[in-house]
């Protein structure tokens, strides 16, 4: 297992983060890190994604920054020379993946079945993002999925929140989970970096509870 994807393990929640407007990156890293979730995919919905991961790699060195909803070999390319040290697609394209590979790029593909995790275990990735999480099957769906592959682990997105966090995190075959209820368009749009840190911090407490 690679070291960002231990830490990312260790931290056990990556903020889902849609940014529209890169002068808010460096305040949000910063809301992260001070409610205890220093990692932050940054999806690729809107222009500001590359000037974002850039400018929190250059500043937050000892934040895990990544890029998410990476879907082109472009966005590969973009992201990269961002400084993201992780890439994340809600998917499996196998041109996509393909490429960011061969670039060198530690990326995990979004599956949501037994096909999904064969195609990412035939490229030697054994840590895959569950997408749709809720809508697909949840924590039931994925304990089926860890019966013939028990040695991949799944980072869950989409409907995970406060209420079923600790669910997903007892179960040994999740690396982490991810969201968008820390860090919603919302709260980032209005600059409510506070807030932002104060419901980390209750996911955090969470996080302690369940993983020690
Ligand atoms: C994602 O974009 O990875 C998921 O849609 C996040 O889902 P959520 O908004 O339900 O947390």
């Amino acid at each position: 297992m690679s070291d960002i994807i231990k830490a990312i393990g260790e931290i056990g929640l990556v903020p889902v983060v849609k940014i529209n407007d890169a002068q808010d990156a460096l305040p949000l890293a910063n809301a992260l890190i001070d409610g205890g979730l220093p990692v932050a995919e940054i999806t690729f919905r809107t222009d500001a994604a590359a000037e974002s991961i850039a400018a929190i790699a250059k500043e937050f060195p000892e934040m895990i920054v990544g890029a998410g909803t990476v879907l082109t070999r472009a966005q590969v390319d973009a992201a990269m020379e961002a400084g993201s040290t992780f890439i994340v697609s809600p998917g499996l394209n196998p041109d996509t993946l393909d490429y960011a590979l061969s670039k060198g790029a530690l990326m995990m593909p979004g599956i949501s079945d037994a096909s999904g995790v064969e195609a990412a275990l035939a490229r030697g990735i054994n840590t895959v993002k569950f997408f749709p999480a809720e809508p697909a099957g949840g924590l039931p769906y994925i304990k089926a999925l860890a019966g013939p592959y028990a040695d991949v682990k799944f980072m869950p997105t989409g409907g995970i929140n406060l209420t079923n966090l600790a669910t997903y995190l007892a179960c040994p075959s999740i690396l982490a989970c991810g969201g968008t209820w820390m860090v919603t368009e919302t709260l980032i749009n209005e600059k409510r970096w506070d807030e932002i840190t104060s419901i980390c911090k209750d996911a955090v407490k969470i996080i302690k509870d369940v993983r020690g």
